[in-house]
């Protein structure tokens, strides 16, 4: 039995989260205000006067900072007894450990028990002005309906179905059947190509896909079920595969029934898996970073309600891809974790017009909408009679995420978006931190805000900037405790959101994110902290690059193009850069040496490559660019100076540095000659 947090005295707090409450709520601050007002989950922390002084205990003493927030945010069929059990220099995290819940339960039930008919959908479907609305009723009756199914066609708890579904009601219900049953989702963006795809079946071992027939973007049909049926093929782990009709054309389809709509909730463990999510990192392998359910639930929520200011009855647009972290966090569990209604926005920001996005705003009466700088930038050229037709008078607070926001685009968003009235909120976070971490105004609404930084940490994220100048073959700075400094981005302390592990390889999760800095979590991004102490993302320091928001790992694109063929292998080797793109934020220039004796249209090649990419990875990942040279700019161990050539496509001959450690200086000529002019 399942019921609303708080309803019996069986969903309180254990009397460990209890005593450390108890001992500890006794932190002064400056200014005094009902923080309880504010941040009702706070209302035990009496001796708590002020938002400066709340967020200082959540990071000082962020276990019952975390204990507070658990009991209030979760329903919890058995209470935690532990609230972490962490060791960052060996990246264990465990956070409410013998607790027992729900997430699905957390995200439906108790909002059917108290507001059934509350709209937790609205589906933006791709057909302007044709939305559906879902109840809370109606997505939980869904939810159990794939429950049921899955259930009933073998799958169990601990198993990991695969979701390749554009972002819709269906694809949500899906989700939450995962979490209902105890089965982790492994959700892989409809853009990726069967070749991805199937890599990432393979890697989580999926038995279940569940898809569309076609799917439907800016007018035009995508053939998910085909690249479904190709990607399969290499996947013998693959059992089933489920298909929903998203158009009326008809599919070869698998039985798929009306089912019984009630559903039993399996009961979870706060460290069992939640989900698995691949992103790209620097080696050519995406990785299956694994979120757990309380730690992820409780994070994703209480972000959701304070980075944006969301109150109850608000309607939410994030315009993000469920097939990413942001729609898995603040389309999916955050939104309805907190029992908010949620847009499903399934079009592109320039179908059929450029309007689109401002007369959805208009239409469904959105209060927070959080969107990309990517679609900024675009929307910004087409100029602003767009956005002024129609009515953006409910907005309160606009959010932008996934890659830094310039300050054009910055004050568009601001002046002509908002009226000059909403706050502008640029986050930041990762697939890896679940979360939003730092953010202009986590814990007071009324903060000032810099245009293009990210700015504060939110509760319970301590951030540090760490030294990467001085630093001797693995990184190993000194921690930067000035302001007006920058470094490398890393976390001091552990949070509920933040991934456990990568699938099947723990010991990569270690490499990458804990052994660069020991005792810290290394984010892989660079940052700025201003003399006041507020944080600016200066961009990866890895060989990640940011394409329209998307992440992508240059090696995965390099990996493509070395096993480009004609009648035999003609790439011997390649280098990809990211340089920057007005649009894209940045764009993908390849560097192609050709294996001696090849004799191809450079035209004829290029288009392969480019070919290739697409079907390999994802259209958005083909360069922009490709350059054919001699040879590439090598130390004398033969590694390829990528630092120059970022230098070159950037046009930044000046900033070249120092070249006395390459083996010939002449291949720099070499390639400055042959450069492809973007600028
Ligand atoms: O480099 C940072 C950039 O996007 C990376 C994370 O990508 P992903 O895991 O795909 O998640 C994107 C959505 C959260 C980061 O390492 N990034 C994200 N947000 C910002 C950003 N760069 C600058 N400013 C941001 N607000």
């Amino acid at each position: 039995m399942w019921l609303p947090c708080g309803c019996t005295s069986k969903y309180v707090a254990s009397s460990f989260a209890r005593r450390i409450l108890a001992s500890h709520l006794h932190v002064s601050g400056r200014s005094r205000c009902n923080v309880a007002a504010f941040m009702p989950e706070a209302a035990g922390f009496e001796g708590v006067s002020g938002r400066a002084a709340l967020r200082e205990l959540s990071v000082s003493n962020s276990e019952s900072f975390w204990a507070a927030v658990a009991r209030h945010r979760l329903s919890w069929s058995i209470p935690f007894h532990t609230v972490q059990d962490c060791d960052l220099s060996r990246g264990k995290i465990k956070w409410f450990e013998g607790g027992k819940l729900n997430v699905s339960v957390n995200c439906l039930d108790r909002h059917v028990h108290t507001c059934p008919e509350r709209v937790a959908l609205i589906w933006e479907r791709d057909e302007r002005g044709s939305e559906m609305k879902y109840t809370y009723r109606e997505l939980l009756e869904m939810t159990c309906r794939v429950g049921n199914l899955l259930r009933r066609h073998g799958v169990k708890r601990g198993d990991c179905v695969t979701i390749y579904m554009p972002t819709c009601p269906l694809a949500v219900a899906s989700m939450l059947a995962c979490a209902r049953i105890g089965a982790a989702h492994n959700v892989v963006f409809a853009g990726f190509s069967a070749d991805a795809l199937a890599e990432r079946i393979r890697d989580a071992q999926s038995s279940t896909v569940i898809t569309v027939n076609q799917g439907v973007r800016g007018g035009k049909v995508i053939e998910l079920k085909k690249t479904v049926d190709t990607a399969v093929e290499s996947c013998p782990t693959v059992k089933q595969v489920f298909v929903a009709m998203r158009t009326d054309n008809p599919v070869t389809m698998t039985a798929r029934d009306i089912e019984d709509v009630v559903c039993e909730p399996a009961v979870m463990n706060s460290e069992d898996v939640l989900f698995l999510l691949y992103t790209s990192g620097s080696t050519g392998k995406p990785k299956g970073l694994v979120h757990t359910q309380a730690g992820y639930l409780l994070y994703a929520a209480l972000t959701h309600r304070y980075v944006f200011s969301y109150h109850d009855g608000d309607v939410f647009g994030c315009v993000a891809d469920i097939g990413w972290i942001t729609g898995h966090s603040y389309v999916v569990y955050g939104p309805l974790a907190n029992g908010a209604t949620t847009v499903l926005f399934e079009s592109t920001p320039i179908y059929p017009d450029p309007g689109r996005y401002w007369d959805m705003v208009e239409r469904l009466k959105i209060n927070q909408f959080y969107g990309a700088p990517t679609a900024i930038r675009l929307l910004l050229k087409y100029g602003d009679q767009w956005v002024n037709k129609y009515d953006r008078s409910t907005l309160k607070t606009l959010g932008s995420v996934g890659e830094p926001i310039n300050t054009e685009a910055w004050e568009w968003y601001h002046r002509v978006v908002g009226d000059g009235r909403c706050p502008v909120v640029d986050t930041w976070w990762q697939t890896e931190t679940g979360g939003i971490c730092i953010a202009p105004r986590p814990s007071d609404p009324d903060a000032e805000i810099v245009p293009g930084m990210a700015m504060r940490p939110f509760f319970g994220i301590k951030p540090v900037l760490i030294d990467t100048e001085r630093c001797f073959g693995f990184l190993q700075g000194e921690l930067l405790t000035s302001n007006n400094t920058s470094g490398a981005l890393c976390m001091a302390q552990p949070w509920p959101g933040m991934a456990r592990t990568i699938h099947n390889n723990h010991q990569r999760f270690i490499e990458t994110y804990f052994q660069p800095y020991p005792g810290y979590f290394f984010t892989g991004d660079g940052a700025y902290r201003s003399e006041e102490g507020y944080y600016q993302i200066t961009g990866r320091l890895d060989d990640v690059i940011n394409v329209s928001g998307h992440r992508i790992g240059t090696a995965e694109i390099e990996d493509v193009v070395v096993r480009a063929q004609l009648s035999c292998p003609a790439v011997a080797e390649s280098a990809v850069i990211g340089y920057t793109h007005s649009i894209k934020g940045q764009g993908v220039y390849a560097f192609v040496v050709l294996k001696k004796g090849i004799d191809v249209k450079e035209a004829d090649l290029s288009r392969q490559l480019n070919g290739m990419v697409s079907e390999k990875i994802a259209k958005y990942a083909s360069p922009d660019f490709i350059q054919f040279a001699q040879r590439l700019p090598k130390t004398r161990s033969g590694k390829i100076m990528r630092r120059v050539l970022r230098k070159v496509v950037e046009s930044d001959l000046e900033g070249l540095g120092d070249l006395s450690t390459l083996d010939d200086p002449a291949a720099v000529q070499e390639i400055i000659q042959g450069r492809r002019c973007h600028v």
